[in-house]
């Protein structure tokens, strides 16, 4: 396993194991077969609803001794319920309890849109009141003050643009370690990858497969978005099999050899293992440039949190 240094000197594991939409019996497995294999990285969130299992799997291995608690790296997400100082509290305690864990390695604003309609989202309904207008300097102090309180080892932010994370830095005591993401050969946001090396905050790539697996959750809620397959594309095929590697080993390399964290998701014992196998390798130059030039910039864009767009479509949410 490889680490990226943090800007607070924490060492984070450089991949890790996604778990959204993984059902509990699955979760599970995955969680025993990950660590087992040797991920030390778990990426959950509180819209995940998957801490409990998560928490339980954890503490079997911490308790046998099979693992020390500092060997993992466990990370969280306030929801975006959650993003008015007031409230932030009740929500990682709350995650705190499920996981079982005393501090979580780094909790992520989840997204810079709130939902003020508390708790998200009314299942009868669907319909939750999206907020455009979060006070982020403030709900960045109540994150700093988990760090004080020994809740969270680092803090950091997801789904943000760039002016968004300009004004957290505008404030911040403690800068944001991580942004996380969506990245894959066909997303690369090249300005914010940029900006974040500039200010020295590190990036974890979500979708670093092009979350394959969408659609079905796309469907549930009557989408049909055509979504471009990154596994299937030619030219990573080709490198592949250059490298005698598969495609989704290659779209994880093209992230971790820019120093970018990777957290795919998997519940099938092979994949995890597949997933795991990308530090025996290195792609050349020429290779890297081949998959830079696939970037599809925000078409391929899969988790569309800046506008929302896709659930206000559906009526699923009213901006106020
Ligand atoms: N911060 C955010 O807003 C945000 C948003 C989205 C995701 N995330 C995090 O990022 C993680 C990863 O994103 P994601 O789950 O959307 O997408 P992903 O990791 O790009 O793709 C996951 C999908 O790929 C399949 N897969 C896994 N390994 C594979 C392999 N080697 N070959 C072929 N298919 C493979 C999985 O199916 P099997 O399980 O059947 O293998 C699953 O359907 C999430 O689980 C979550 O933890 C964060």
């Amino acid at each position: 396993m490889t680490f990226v240094r943090l800007n607070n000197n924490i060492e984070m594991p450089v991949l890790g194991l996604g778990t959204w939409l993984t059902s509990d019996k699955n979760l599970k497995s995955a969680i025993n077969w990950a660590l087992e294999i040797g991920y030390r990285h778990i990426d959950t969130a509180t819209l995940y609803d998957n801490e409990k299992t998560i928490g339980d799997v954890l503490k079997e291995w911490i308790n046998s001794g099979k693992i020390q608690r500092q060997e993992l790296f466990v990370t969280t997400k306030l929801p975006p319920a959650g993003n008015y100082p007031e409230r932030m509290e009740k929500y990682i305690l709350q995650s705190l309890k499920d996981l079982q864990l005393e501090y979580v390695d780094l909790y992520l604003i989840h997204s810079p849109e709130g939902i003020k309609n508390s708790p998200p989202p009314n299942n009868n309904t669907k319909e939750v009141e999206m907020d455009k207008n979060v006070d982020i300097s403030a709900l960045w102090k109540k994150m700093e003050e988990q760090v004080l309180l020994g809740r969270a080892k680092s803090i950091g932010i997801s789904n943000f643009n760039i002016p968004q994370i300009n004004e957290v830095l505008s404030n911040a005591v403690i800068k944001p370690a991580c942004l996380q993401t969506e990245l894959n050969v066909y997303v690369q946001q090249q300005n914010v990858v940029n900006f974040c090396k500039e200010h020295d905050i590190t990036l974890i790539g979500y979708c670093p497969l092009g979350s394959p697996g969408i659609n079905a959750f796309y469907s549930e809620y009557g989408i049909t978005k055509s979504i471009p397959k990154l596994l299937d594309d030619p030219i990573v095929h080709e490198i592949a099999i250059k490298y005698s590697k598969t495609p989704a080993q290659i779209a994880l390399r093209f992230l971790v050899q820019q120093n970018i964290a990777a957290i795919p998701k998997s519940s099938n014992l092979n994949r995890i293992k597949e997933n795991f196998q990308i530090f025996d390798f290195t792609l050349d130059q020429n290779d890297l440039q081949l998959l830079k030039g696939l970037d599809k910039g925000e078409s391929a864009r899969l988790g569309d949190w800046e506008s929302w767009t896709w659930l206000e479509e559906e009526g699923t949410i009213k901006s106020s």
